[in-house]
């Protein structure tokens, strides 16, 4: 197990000792931004002029979304404010696509058609809230953090887009830390249909950090270099399964995720939610619903052969080889060192298959698993 745990935790501390000579102001910076309404910012984006005056009500893209009704809420009322033709946010199969989140138009790239003109902070130019009163702000720390994601639809028409049509394909768990917030794609994503799909941004921020509220901004987007033709499987609705501290859950449950192709969270409007947790507990694209820190490799029809109904007490799923053949950009676990998993004292009552052709697949979950759970040891640290 001690293996297991240096080498999940040398995966995940680089990020965060790289960051420690500046923990306070990042973790002040952070938390603010947290707190401040932010917006996905690109020419393909539904809603791109749209300003506080074009609604009878402040319908900016940075204007948060709550107790709203359907069609005030999906793709936050800007289906009639589309992209130009030929604006398209490209996301490259197995890399990296950059994003800007911003709390204003005139933060990013894009200033020239703000009212505002540019805002960008010279000194700062990653600041995705530059001028903003920080002492109004406390500081909450890492877990101030909730991640924010991207979804697709392999439709070419945004109206034909239905909320069951989404699925998750990257997750960034810092966001909305940096302006420029980098969504890695899955290595496996098929070609859009002709014309292109459309996707979304969602956000959900941290309790400790305001209401409830939801984030969303529709845009055009096209997968390029794609190298598998296995379509995305049918969404289905995440679970809270991860560590859950503020509900005094002290272990995560595993069995209880839902692997592969996840909806984006529909969360306190009037209409069509497709989740109930309570005002303290909000969904939240990290570990808790299982969604894991980049591309979501998993979401193909072929990823796993088999998917158990999930459950507390639920047997694993089983990733199919061709899941495990995405490479992993961290360590070389070999089986013997993985086979303490569960010796920390967690009881795991699924049973993960470790027949011949499913090796790989399996240390693959399980390292995942690992890393969570290490993940948000590391985060829990922080806070202390
Ligand atoms: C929202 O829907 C309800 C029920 O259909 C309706 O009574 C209400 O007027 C709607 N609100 C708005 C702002 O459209
Ligand atoms: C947004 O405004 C800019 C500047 O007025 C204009 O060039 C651009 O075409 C507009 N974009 C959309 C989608 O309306
Ligand atoms: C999240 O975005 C930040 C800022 O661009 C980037 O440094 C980080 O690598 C991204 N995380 C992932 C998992 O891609
Ligand atoms: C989407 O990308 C593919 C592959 O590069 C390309 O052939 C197609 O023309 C693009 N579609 C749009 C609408 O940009
Ligand atoms: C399992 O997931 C459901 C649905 O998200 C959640 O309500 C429940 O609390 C979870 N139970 C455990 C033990 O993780
Ligand atoms: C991983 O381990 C296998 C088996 O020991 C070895 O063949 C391979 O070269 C290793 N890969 C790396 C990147 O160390």
């Amino acid at each position: 197990m001690l293996a297991i745990a240096f080498l999940a935790l040398t995966a995940v501390l680089p990020r965060v000792s790289g960051h420690s000579g500046e923990h306070g102001f990042l973790s002040r910076t952070m938390s603010l931004i947290a707190k401040l309404p932010t917006a996905f910012w690109h020419p393909s984006m539904f809603g791109f002029n749209v300003t506080d005056k074009t609604f009878p009500y402040d319908n900016r893209p940075v204007t948060p979304i709550k107790n709203m009704n359907f069609t005030e809420w999906w793709f936050h009322n800007h289906l009639d404010y589309p992209p130009n033709p030929g604006d398209i946010f490209e996301l490259p199969a197995g890399k990296p696509a950059t994003a800007q989140i911003a709390c204003n138009k005139g933060a990013t790239d894009f200033f020239a058609s703000s009212e505002g003109g540019d805002i960008r902070d010279p000194n700062n130019m990653d600041d995705p809230c530059p001028h903003s009163p920080t002492t109004a702000y406390h500081t909450n720390g890492f877990d101030d953090l909730e991640g924010c994601a991207l979804a697709i639809a392999y439709k070419n028409d945004a109206r034909a887009v239905q909320p069951e049509d989404f699925t998750v394909f990257s997750v960034n768990h810092t966001c909305v830390w940096t302006r420029h917030t980098d969504f890695q794609v899955p290595a496996r994503m098929p070609p859009c249909p002709e014309g292109g799909c459309i996707c979304a941004f969602f956000w959900i921020h941290s309790p400790l950090s305001g209401g409830e509220e939801n984030y969303m901004n529709g845009f055009r987007c096209n997968v390029t270099g794609s190298t598998s033709n296995a379509p995305v499987a049918q969404s289905k609705l995440p679970r809270r399964c991860g560590i859950d501290l503020p509900n005094k859950k002290l272990q995560d449950v595993p069995a209880n995720c839902t692997y592969g192709a996840k909806q984006p969270f529909y969360w306190f409007n009037n209409e069509r939610n497709n989740m109930f947790e309570g005002t303290y507990s909000p969904p939240v694209y990290n570990d808790l619903y299982n969604f894991i820190d980049g591309a979501q490799e998993d979401i193909f029809v072929d990823s796993y052969t088999h998917i158990p109904d999930p459950a507390p007490n639920a047997a694993l799923p089983n990733l199919a080889h061709v899941a495990a053949n995405v490479p992993l950009p961290t360590i070389n676990i070999t089986v013997p060192q993985v086979a303490p998993f569960g010796a920390d004292g967690e009881s795991y009552v699924g049973k993960p298959n470790m027949g011949e052709s499913h090796v790989t697949a399996n240390i693959r979950l399980r390292r995942r698993m690992n890393r969570n759970r290490m993940h948000r040891r590391v985060k829990r640290s922080n806070m202390w």
